[in-house]
């Protein structure tokens, strides 16, 4: 364990398995405070967290997040939310010109208001010997969390963080090295081959076998969104190597549009329901 803020970040790696083991409250306590000292826009600090530690909630969060167990299993989950409610309700006593929630900028400012604080809670964590992990899947279900955690008008889940103490300390997985992200002056691309061999180096040793029913899920994905074409073209680069990649089993077979998730239907339908009008 170190207070290096170098070493935290150098050393962070999503943990999903957690010790069925409280979090002192006066170390939550720092780790809130110090989610609530991120920067936002214009300082309006336009998020709110949601601390979720009951065992029932919990069990209903799993349902709600694609079944991911560990959510359980750790003492905590953080829901982090878009909140243009306070806003609001200062406003209905002291006028301002613009209605914040119509305008897609806000909707913007609060989305990167509440990442940030979420990214100051998990950096802090490391700091107490906790892990974290981000759930974007807390989305997925937007009406039935929404419920679940008595989310109002003009507040809107973002992401959720769950934070424990690991059974095992997680190994960083590779990531792109800097000279792939990083533009120097102004954005270039890399070249195609270079892209390639880093891309192959992150992600390629993960090979996943390509069986007829993935075959099939992932050509009927690439039917709905971009015609037979490219459809057929899909599975035929599929079949020539006899294996799925990351990306085509991320893009063709976990995420699928018959659940919504692609054309985030639902989400823009919830939004709008929770008075986020720049989506009309
Ligand atoms: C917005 C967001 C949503 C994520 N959602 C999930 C999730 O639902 N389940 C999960 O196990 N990991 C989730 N992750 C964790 C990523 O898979 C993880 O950050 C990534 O694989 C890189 O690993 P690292 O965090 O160890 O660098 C999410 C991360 C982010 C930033």
């Amino acid at each position: 364990m170190s207070n290096d803020i170098i070493d935290i970040i150098n050393n962070r790696a999503t943990c999903r398995s957690y010790m069925e083991k409280e979090i002192p409250e006066e170390i939550m306590n720092q780790l809130l405070d110090a989610a609530c000292k991120s920067p936002s826009s214009g300082g309006f600090q336009t998020y709110s967290i949601i601390k979720v530690t009951k065992k029932e909630k919990k069990e209903q969060l799993v349902k709600l997040c694609r079944n991911q167990k560990f959510i359980e299993k750790a003492p905590v989950s953080l829901i982090f939310c878009i909140d243009f409610r306070r806003v609001k309700r200062i406003n209905e006593i002291e006028p301002a010109p613009c209605i914040e929630t119509d305008t897609f900028m806000n909707f913007w400012m609060g989305l990167i208001d509440a990442a940030i604080s979420a990214q100051t809670l998990c950096l802090a964590a490391e700091a107490f010997g906790l892990k974290t992990v981000y759930i974007g899947n807390i989305i997925n279900m937007i009406d039935e969390a929404a419920k679940l955690l008595n989310i109002p008008e003009y507040v809107c889940p973002a992401v959720m963080v769950t934070i424990g103490y690991p059974t095992k300390t997680p190994t960083p997985p590779l990531r792109y090295d800097k000279s792939v992200l990083i533009h120097e002056e102004e954005y270039r691309d890399i070249d195609i081959d270079m892209l390639m061999k880093a891309y192959k180096e992150k992600d390629g040793k993960q090979k996943i076998k390509a069986t007829d029913k993935l075959v099939e899920r992932i050509y009927n994905t690439a039917k709905a969104y971009h015609g037979v074409e490219h459809a057929e073209k899909c599975k035929q680069y599929i079949l020539d190597k006899g294996i799925i990649s990351t990306y085509q089993y991320w893009f063709g077979c976990y995420y699928l549009e018959e659940e919504g998730f692609l054309s985030m239907q639902g989400y823009k339908e919830f939004m709008k329901r929770q008075g986020f009008k720049w989506l009309e």
